[in-house]
């Protein structure tokens, strides 16, 4: 299946906001046009988080979490907050980052520089893959740009990431621009409470902080005027595979899915089935897909739209490799490598230099009345270092003695999880909701008098965000 490229396609027929500009004119604009076209910035917007949850807008960078909530926390921390835009845009099959950034960067930045003041934070990151040296340049000049004609407050930096799937989960980018890795952390803490260095730092992605600078041009009833009551605005979908035009389109929530097929110009051959929502999303038959609104609500429960991406895999293409191809480059994707340490960023580890080489001096230089030395008999190899918490692992004769423990638990997507907390509800002994109203999982084990509510609350999750799944532990008796 063919990945989209990075351009916009933009329908008559359609609402557009955010591609408005590149419709209109067919070209990114400079700073002034831009402001020319979109009119200055209301500065500072200090109900601007209000707006934000008015308008209910939610975050497009695939969770679908309310905007409004997440500002909130930041402005509510102790220390200054620091704002991260993430473009990262990791799914594959994505492109509409890429193509925002491409058609109205100053879109972007605006959203970033309000957001950052209404949470009263003192730097902006926009971070993008290092792959995408030609839009790092474009952004860094767009960047200068708006420092010299001093629209902004705060200095907004363009940060260039290692690439990965991972790479652009909330907590890597903030564990990078600290200067460790651009590896998920674990959470709590969130980082919205303890981000980049230890500081509130509010992580939004790019297509999101374009709306949130239109939202504060316009307001929240207008942005209201497009999409559906539970998904507001427009928002942006790729549409890649076998359709005649692939690309990035702007569409309002709840458009089908065989409409959006047919504004990329419909399909190039007959369709057996259709990815929804990326990599991580969901295989349904075309018939099954087609009439689909795509939004949250429309989708579910079968299926999310992730990042706004729809592929469409032809007749001709066997699904289960299809299938087996996307679970390889997950499998190859799980950890960036190590980034080197830059001037600026203090090394995570420092390296000690080998210790100097003991040489024997040559025989004639050897004192005769010594002994003859002979190298000791090399040192029993130890044991491999042990897995299991309690005990090493033996290999007597290469043969490993081991007994399987087999246990239930529960996982959590949290990415089609959409914290309306049904499951804790019916499952509050293993599952308790944070502040956000997002399930937290307090045992991995669901002990034996728990397995019927804990299928009861899978089945009753409408977004199928929380599974049980059999794990298998191999011990040494
Ligand atoms: C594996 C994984 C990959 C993700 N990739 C992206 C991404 O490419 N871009 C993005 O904005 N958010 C991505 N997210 C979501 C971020 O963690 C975070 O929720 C998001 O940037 C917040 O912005 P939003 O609320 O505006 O969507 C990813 C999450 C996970 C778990
Ligand atoms: S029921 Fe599903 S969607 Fe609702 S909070 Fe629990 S996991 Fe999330």
């Amino acid at each position: 299946m063919n990945p989209a490229p990075a351009r916009a396609l933009t329908e008559p027929s359609t609402i557009l906001r955010l591609l408005d500009s590149w419709s209109a004119t067919g070209r990114p604009l400079g700073l002034i046009e831009y402001l020319r076209y979109h009119g200055p910035v209301p500065r500072p917007v200090r109900a601007l988080i209000e707006f934000v949850e008015e308008a209910g807008l939610t975050g497009r960078g695939g969770a679908g979490f309310p905007t409004g909530r997440k500002p909130r926390a930041v402005a509510e921390g102790r220390c200054r907050a620091v704002v991260v835009a993430n473009a990262m845009e990791s799914e594959p099959l994505s492109r509409k980052d890429q193509t925002l950034l491409a058609t109205v960067p100053h879109l972007v930045l605006d959203g970033a520089v309000l957001a950052a003041q209404a949470v009263g934070a003192d730097r902006i990151h926009l971070c993008l893959p290092r792959t995408r040296a030609t839009q790092l340049h474009t952004l860094a000049a767009a960047v200068d740009e708006r420092r010299s004609a001093g629209l902004d407050p705060l200095p907004i930096q363009v940060e260039a990431l290692p690439h990965g799937y991972v790479t652009s989960e909330s907590t890597a980018p903030v564990h990078w621009l600290g200067g460790g890795t651009a590896r998920p952390t674990s959470s709590p803490p969130r980082t919205h409470q303890k981000g980049v260095r230890g500081r509130p730092t509010l992580v939004q992605n790019v297509e999101t902080l374009a709306h949130v600078a239109l939202i504060a041009r316009h307001g929240a009833d207008w942005f209201r005027q497009a999409g559906t009551a539970a998904s507001p605005g427009t928002t942006l979908v790729t549409v890649a595979g076998a359709v005649h035009r692939p690309g990035v389109l702007e569409t309002e929530p709840g458009t089908p899915v065989g409409t959006l097929l047919r504004q990329a110009g419909g399909p190039d051959q007959p369709l057996q089935a259709i990815l929804l929502g990326g990599f991580a999303g969901t295989w349904l038959s075309a018939p099954q897909a087609l009439g689909l609104p795509f939004s949250q609500e429309g989708l579910a429960p079968q299926s999310t739209p992730g990042a706004g991406v729809i592929a469409a895999l032809p007749q001709d293409v066997c699904p289960l490799a299809e299938t087996v191809r996307i679970l390889a480059y997950l499998a190859a994707h799980p950890r960036p490598p190590r980034p080197p340490p830059a001037p600026d960023r203090p090394a995570a580890r420092t390296r000690r230099l080998p210790p100097p080489r003991r040489r024997r001096p040559p025989r004639r230089q050897r004192p005769h009345h010594l002994p003859h030395r002979r190298r000791p008999p090399p040192a029993p190899r130890p044991l491999p270092t042990p897995h299991h918490p309690a005990r090493p692992i033996r290999h007597p004769n290469g043969a490993l003695d081991m007994t399987a423990a087999d246990r239930e638990t529960l996982r959590i997507d949290r990415i089609a999880c959409t914290g309306h907390g049904q499951c804790a509800e019916l499952l509050p002994e293993l599952l308790t909701l944070d502040e956000w109203g997002y399930p937290v999982q307090h045992d991995g084990t669901i002990p034996p008098d728990l397995h019927a509510p804990a299928h009861r609350a899978v089945r009753g999750c409408p977004r199928l965000a929380v599974r049980t799944v059999r794990v298998v532990t191999l011990a040494v008796p």
